[in-house]
């Protein structure tokens, strides 16, 4: 059977960085973001008896290697499925990918909802999300709807996101500035491995649950300038465990230093806008919609910014009708 999902990226505001179970992809900690309107992925998926192997396309690019996350995957819905027929995937992304703008969380969340579908399996929310998370951990958070927390759980079964609150709740805006396009040199897996030899990692930890306590109030009370002082705290918190890792890993770009700069400078001025960075150079620029057009207005006049992505909250992962072939 063939079916379509389109999935949103996400932007989190507490990170989820550090593994306690690799395989299962369980988190160190548990993680809150947002979906973004205007970073997709739109796959397309097919078990047929009539293909001889797993047959991927990225983008127009043709995936290969038994070692692919994706094939991984269908593996996984197979087995759940009780089918064996391989598969046929088409992805498109709206958006560069591997470049630090979570093309892994948007991708097996349309590849998760797509091929349980096509595979015949028809599963709740939060069975999808803990499926999506095994493929890649960020993306069980594009499963639910807006704002999202993702439950860290000790078993499998207990680690899932959900929806806080709908696309609709708080007018947040997500205004992307692409500095390179440039592929990331080490990717979040990679990255996260490493977590744990930063000396600082086990502080972090300890006080992650009640940075989540926190955030989650702000949003509660819609307190935009305390929420955005607390997930840019929590952006330098991550970096800082990243540049203090075995091997350090520096993500950031004379151009990204930049932005981050600026961004503190504005606020100075009245200007109520916050920065997010993930694994890669391109900094998150978090607002209020009324905000947005003084801070794009800003943004354009610098000449390191490559280009913008204006995202607004965003539903989760969803079955679409039309095909990708
Ligand atoms: C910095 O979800 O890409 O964006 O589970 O290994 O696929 P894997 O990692 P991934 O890591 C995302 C890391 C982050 C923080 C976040 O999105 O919470």
């Amino acid at each position: 059977m063939k079916a379509s999902a389109k999935a949103p990226s996400n932007i989190a505001f507490i990170k989820y960085w550090g593994k306690k179970n690799e395989v299962l992809r369980l988190p160190e900690n548990g993680s809150i973001s947002l979906n973004l309107d205007n970073l997709w992925t739109k796959t397309t998926v097919e078990f047929n008896p009539k293909y001889s192997k797993d047959f991927v396309t990225i983008n127009g690019e043709a995936e290969t290697g038994e070692e692919s996350r994706v094939i991984k995957h269908l593996e996984r819905i197979r087995k759940l499925a009780g089918i064996n027929h391989k598969a046929k995937v088409v992805s498109y992304n709206n958006f560069p990918i591997a470049t630090g703008l979570s093309s892994s969380a948007s991708g097996f969340a349309a590849l998760t909802v797509a091929a349980a579908w096509a595979a015949g399996l028809n599963l709740s929310e939060k069975e999808l999300s803990i499926l999506a998370r095994q493929s890649s951990g960020s993306s069980c958070r594009s499963i639910p709807d807006g704002f999202v927390q993702w439950l860290a759980g000790n078993t499998s079964q207990t680690s899932y996101a959900v929806s806080l609150y709908p696309p609709d709740y708080w007018d947040i805006v997500d205004v992307v500035a692409i500095v390179s396009e440039g592929k990331k040199e080490v990717s979040s897996t990679s990255g996260q491995q490493m977590a744990i030899s930063s000396p600082f990692f086990k502080l972090r930890l300890a006080k992650i649950k009640e940075k989540i306590r926190l955030i989650k109030k702000f949003m509660a009370k819609k307190d935009f300038p305390a929420f955005g002082e607390l997930l840019e705290v929590e952006a330098l918190e991550l970096h800082a465990i990243m540049l203090t890792s075995t091997p350090s890993l520096i993500y950031w770009t004379p151009g990204t230093l930049m932005i981050m700069k600026l961004v503190k400078k504005w606020r100075q001025s009245g200007i109520e806008v916050y920065f997010t960075i993930n694994t890669g150079q391109d900094v998150h620029l978090i607002c209020q919609g009324k905000t947005k057009a003084t801070v794009l207005a800003k943004l354009k006049k610098i000449n390191t910014v490559k280009k913008i992505i204006i995202n607004k909250p965003a539903q989760g992962a969803r079955l679409v009708q039309k095909h990708l072939f």
